[in-house]
């Protein structure tokens, strides 16, 4: 007897165990707010595994434990989707949104009838249904044809903000889990996880994709769930499809439960009552394209009425009662002038296609990237032929393909270089990648100097890419720390330097000596560490010092960290020139924030709010008190009247007088996608 108490009773706390990692999950990946370590996370995370271990017939399958294990499939199988899902007609311009807007008017009949519509990012990824059954995930799979899709419901468990099990704590407003609850959304890649994937694999020598929509869909289909577990996959929510037990009147409660009960929604979506407030929304999405961590082709237009959707219906597989309003194309044909190699600060030599000017997304592109030597091979291409150019986000313009239907013959291979064409040096050929090994190769010092000034490291503004050729290339500075030791007379010398600019600079580095040990790690520049790294060294050694004299025993006992990574930190630690590095840098006095090894990030994040002031305004997608504690926690005040005393005014929509008030007094005003960047929180 007492055996079944105590086994209900391991049991009961295994269930809540379970659901606090849920919950730390959902705090993590969806909300991008966690509350607690990284190191407690594991901690309950490991607790739960041990427990799942000893007692193997209580592991379920909604287990924060269960997201990877399945085995690698022969194929897949499919997937009928009780309500096909449909797709979306797609215009391009005001005129053909007008029409649309007319037509739906037009059916519904009447023009007293009040048509609200609902504005949603349309984000370029991969359709996908997520089947729930009493609040867990049963079955997942693609679009297909819109009627059968294939069955993947294994990989879309690897996916983080993909709930296993959907919340339904009568907090969350969300009631009791429904039987049956079809949730439709898009899966993506970020476009800076693309970047590292992208690098990584071309790396390995392995093919790259040439865009986040294909790295997703090559990801997202792969038989073996291990490897999709291991890709940066993303998912939006952004629609319901049978809800049984539910009614929504409106697309915008459905989204609202969606968010409610876990999932993560674009904080972009919008309600306008008439067609030209969505066109100036339109207009206003184009422009933060380039700022999101995600590509989106457009934005989607619903009307929000369910019933209205009801009465508008379907014409084939497409619904009279929402429109794709694309952006402008990302792609353009154009020609190969000349391929040309660039050195980076690791001394890889990249061969960079010249192209004649062509704008894309209403940016002039003249040159995109070939990768390397094995890339450029695979896609064949030649000086002289016509290709297809794409740029994504942010993305450096790369060459997608070559249109070889147009090549006349005259077209001339080309052939990487033996030897480092900027310094003379040897090259070393490491996989794909051909490497410069020269010591003192102007182009990787350039590089270097580069990267350490950049926005992610020390963020020295104004010290941009002209400035810093002309300090190498005049023998100003021999390594980044000869920055600190720069005066107004010398900066004047450089062309097209004033006196305000220089000033500028010297302001700029004044502050940038102020950082975090993360940020100083990063900026080093030493293989293999990327930001991401650089924090969980910072998070493991007090101090330079304390990495620097770091065995391989030590790093490769960091999780994470692996030979490879190791080996390129001892290495840079052992060369002559990072020792004069890092003592220029103490004698510059760059000051960092040390700590204990092993506390919380927050402890570092605290500061940078610090001192200063906000004052909200207008209507943001964070609500007031969350955006308020966000301030709080990073050491800002949140002030409810604009005075001289206010450092920024955020602005949403609507905003009002305070707004004029802030431009009077020459308050800086940010609006919501300046303030996420802020507070770090994703847009
Ligand atoms: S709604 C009837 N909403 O666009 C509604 N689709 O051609 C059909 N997409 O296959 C879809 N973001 O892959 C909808 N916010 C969004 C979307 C979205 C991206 C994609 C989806 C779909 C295609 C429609």
């Amino acid at each position: 007897m007492r055996g079944g108490a105590e086994k209900e009773a391991v049991k009961q706390y295994i269930a809540d165990l379970r659901k606090k990692i849920h919950y730390h999950n959902y705090r993590y990946y969806v909300l991008n707010e966690p509350e607690i370590s990284d190191a407690e996370y594991d901690g309950l995370f490991k607790e739960l595994e041990e427990l799942e271990r000893r007692y193997p017939e209580l592991v379920t399958r909604d287990s924060p434990t269960q997201r990877v294990g399945a085995k690698p499939l022969e194929e897949f199988g499919t997937y009928e989707h009780r309500i096909p899902l449909l797709s979306l007609n797609s215009v391009s311009d005001e005129r053909e949104v007008r029409d649309f807007d007319e037509r739906v008017r037009r059916f519904i009949g009447g023009i007293e009838e009040e048509i609200e519509y609902v504005v949603e990012p349309k984000i370029d990824g991969l359709a996908m249904e997520l089947v729930y059954e009493n609040g867990v995930l049963s079955v997942g799979s693609t679009r297909g044809d819109g009627k059968t899709g294939e069955e993947i419901t294994q990989n879309l468990r690897t996916i983080k903000t993909i709930p296993l099990r959907i919340f339904s704590d009568v907090d969350a407003g969300a009631g009791a889990p429904l039987p049956l609850l079809e949730v439709r959304g898009e899966v993506f890649i970020p476009v800076s996880k693309f970047k590292e994937l992208n690098a990584e694999l071309g790396a390995k020598g392995e093919k790259m994709f040439a865009n986040p929509r294909n790295a997703a869909a090559g990801s997202v289909r792969q038989l073996d769930p291990r490897v999709t577990a291991s890709r940066p996959l993303d998912f939006f929510a952004y629609g319901v499809g049978r809800a049984e037990g539910k009614g929504f009147s409106t697309q915008w409660e459905a989204l609202d439960y969606l968010r409610r009960i876990g999932f993560k929604v674009s904080p972009l979506i919008r309600r306008f009552g008439n067609i030209k407030d969505v066109i100036g929304y339109h207009e206003e999405v184009k422009k933060k394209r380039d700022e999101l961590d995600y590509e989106i082709d457009g934005i989607v237009v619903k009307v929000n009425s369910i019933e209205q959707q009801d009465r508008l219906g379907a014409i084939s597989r497409s619904p009279r009662w929402a429109i794709a309003y694309k952006f402008p194309a990302r792609e353009a044909f154009t020609s190969v002038k000349n391929i040309v190699v660039q050195v980076g600060r690791t001394g890889a030599l990249t061969p960079v296609a010249v192209l004649e000017p062509v704008q894309i997304g209403g940016v002039t592109v003249s040159r995109a990237t070939l990768h390397n030597e094995d890339e450029l091979r695979k896609k064949d291409v030649r000086i002289g032929d016509t290709v297809v150019v794409e740029r994504a986000g942010d993305v450096i313009p790369e060459v997608v393909s070559v249109i070889k239907s147009k090549r006349t013959g005259a077209e001339k291979e080309f052939r990487m270089p033996d030897r480092c064409p900027v310094c003379g040096a040897e090259v070393l050929k490491e996989g794909p990648i051909v490497r410069c090994i020269g010591v003192s190769c102007i182009a990787q010092l350039k590089g270097r100097i580069k990267h350490f000034a950049s926005l992610r490291a020390m963020n020295v503004e104004g010290l941009g890419e002209k400035v810093v050729e002309q300090l190498v290339d005049r023998k100003m500075v021999s390594d980044a720390a000869d920055l600190f030791f720069l005066t107004k007379r010398e900066l004047l010398k450089l062309e097209r330097m004033g006196g305000k600019s220089a000033q500028n600079i010297l302001n700029s580095l004044e502050k940038s000596r102020h950082t975090t040990f993360s940020r100083l790690i990063h900026a080093l520049g030493i293989r293999h560490v990327g930001e991401h790294t650089a924090s969980l060294l910072a998070d493991n050694f007090r101090d330079v010092e304390a990495l620097r004299n770091a065995s391989y025993e030590d790093l490769v006992s960091i999780p994470e960290i692996g030979p490879e990574v190791a080996k390129s930190i001892l290495l840079f630690f052992e060369q002559g020139s990072t020792k004069e590095l890092l003592e220029k840098l103490e004698r510059a006095e760059v000051w960092y924030e040390r700590k204990e090894a092993g506390l919380v990030e927050e402890e570092k994040e605290k500061k940078v709010l610090e001192g200063k002031t906000f004052v909200f305004t207008g209507q943001i997608s964070i609500p007031r008190e969350e955006a308020k504690s966000m301030v709080e926690r990073l050491g800002g005040k949140v002030a409810s009247s604009v005075s001289e005393k206010t450092d920024y005014v955020v602005a949403g929509e609507e905003a009002g007088s305070k707004l004029e008030k802030a431009d009077k007094l020459g308050v800086k005003i940010i609006d919501e996608g300046e303030f996420r960047e802020m507070v770090t929180l994703p847009s």
